[in-house]
């Protein structure tokens, strides 16, 4: 596109393109950091795309790369499938969209490092570049097959529990080791073909191996962690074709990936590696708690009415099955009931509520509760002393006092909403099944807890039109 400029603006065009990767750079960090609060994530959301759309235009008038023709044809594609997968994908199904996005992510890392590397003859590659070719059809490769294994197993087209080869971690361990050798091996020799297309199946197949054991539960940690594969296989693309702006954007993905992936294993009580080898949890549907003999007190929407209509303070508690529900809107509906009677109803939200970061702030937010009545659990914590109810809509886990005091248990040293030091406990699920580690839950028989048994959804509905009697 630079061809249509005037001459003398031609040859500034070189230092103008990297100022204005710059600058896009900017946008996505000021994105990132606007990301971090609800209340300025929509405002984040937009600069950071607005930073995307900078680069890319910019990149049409950097002919070294490739023809704009092309360019635009992707941004035409990208833009309308992303449209069409932000309307029509639920909020309880982005984990899937994310694994796709990053299998894509990685497999165009790996396609642009093969392209680039194709384009010229191996021998004007230094050795840097055959490293970062290398590293990135490498990393691209395991992010791509790695990424739709995990969006099988969340879609269920694929097994959710742990499918491993005897020793397979030591499998893993060689063929790693292997693939690395081969990098090298690439870089050394890049004319031979065999190792290059060696180097491509084994990434594919290391990527297939990581996963499968992987049990279905820990798969939105892995999704995390492919996300950062995802960002390093686009820096190192970035590498190849001598782009800042991709070294630097996939630099800030890999980074954030890694850290999201630390803060979703610090909050499960998890190591990395007890993710990666070992499976957790599983799928819990249908999965029923050893109970022992011991019995619960049943409610219902009339008493948890009169109960939370008398109340001064109540907090909400909300876990996974409220997105499973999809109760918010009714939630909402029954806290400003409440508030209009004069109590103060705040939500509890823990970290790994829901299964994925931030799963809880963005129900309440499609359901327009207000970003000043979500308080984090270091902030619920404290009130739960002077909380007269607290509803627990769909969470199991996130208040399982096995957390504190079971030790062995998978959920162990894990921090908790400390909700059994309120007055009265209501949990709302559909039977005495356990959440996602798999484990029973003493909360539920304790003297000053109440189940109120069904469907989320249902007896939020019926919970408020009690209320409404109540007038
Ligand atoms: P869970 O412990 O998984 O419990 C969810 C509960 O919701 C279940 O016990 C289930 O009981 C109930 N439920 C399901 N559908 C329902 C419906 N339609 N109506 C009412 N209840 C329903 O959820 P949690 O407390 O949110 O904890 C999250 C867990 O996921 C933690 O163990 C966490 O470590 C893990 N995890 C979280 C993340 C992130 S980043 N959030 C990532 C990976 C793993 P019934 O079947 O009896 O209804």
């Amino acid at each position: 596109m630079s061809q249509f400029l005037p001459e003398f603006l031609q040859s500034y065009i070189p230092n103008t393109i990297q100022l204005v990767y710059l600058v896009a750079t900017g946008f996505f960090i000021v994105g990132i950091k606007r990301l971090g609060s609800p209340a300025t994530a929509r405002n984040g959301n937009q600069l950071a795309s607005f930073g995307m759309l900078l680069g890319v235009i910019i990149t049409l008038f950097d002919q070294e790369i490739v023809s704009f023709e092309f360019i635009i044809a992707g941004v035409v594609i990208g833009s309308l499938l992303g449209a069409i997968a932000a309307k029509k994908v639920q909020m309880t199904a982005m984990p899937e969209m994310v694994a796709v996005f990053n299998g894509f992510g990685g497999g165009a890392s790996a396609l642009v490092a093969w392209g680039e590397f194709t384009r010229f003859a191996p021998d004007l590659f230094d050795t840097q570049s055959l490293v970062t070719t290398g590293l990135s059809i490498l990393i691209g490769s395991i992010t791509f097959t790695g990424s739709f294994v995990a969006f099988g197993k969340l879609k269920g087209f694929i097994n959710g529990g742990r499918i491993a080869l005897p020793g397979q971690n030591y499998i893993n361990l060689t063929l790693s080791f292997a693939a690395l050798i081969l990098v090298g091996w690439f870089a050394y020799d890049p004319g031979s073909e065999i190792i290059f297309w060696s180097l491509f199946a084994l990434a594919l197949i290391i990527g297939l191996f990581t996963v499968l054991p992987i049990g279905g539960a820990d798969m939105p940690v892995v999704i995390s962690l492919l996300n950062s594969y995802s960002g390093i296989a686009a820096s190192m693309a970035g590498f190849v074709l001598g782009n800042n702006l991709l070294i630097i954007s996939g630099a800030l993905v890999g980074a954030a990936g890694l850290i999201l992936t630390n803060i979703m294993c610090k909050a499960m009580n998890r190591t990395l590696a007890s993710v990666l080898f070992s499976s957790f949890g599983g799928d819990s549907a249908g999965a029923v708690a050893d109970t022992g003999d011991r019995s619960v007190q049943q409610t219902t929407a009339d008493d948890v009415a009169i109960q939370c209509s008398y109340a001064k303070k109540v907090v909400i508690a909300p876990g996974y099955g409220l997105a499973v529900a999809q109760a918010q809107h009714v939630l909402k509906e029954v806290a400003s009931l409440l508030e209009d009677k004069g109590v103060t109803v705040k939500y509890g939200i823990h970290p790994v509520a829901g299964r994925m970061p931030g799963h809880m702030n963005v129900l309440l937010a499609e359901a327009d509760v207000p970003y000043d009545q979500l308080y984090d659990m270091d902030q619920i914590n404290p009130e739960f002393s002077s909380t007269d109810v607290v509803l627990i809509i769909g969470a199991n886990d996130v208040v399982n006092p096995a957390a504190k005091t079971t030790v062995g248990s998978p959920i162990y040293g894990m921090p908790i909403l400390n909700v059994d030091e309120a007055k009265r406990t209501i949990v709302f699920k559909r039977s005495m099944s356990p959440g996602y580690a798999g484990i029973d839950n003493d909360l539920f028989y304790d003297d000053k807890n109440q189940m109120f048994f069904g469907d989320a959804k249902k007896s939020l509905q019926e919970l408020a039109a009690a209320i409404k009697e109540l007038d």
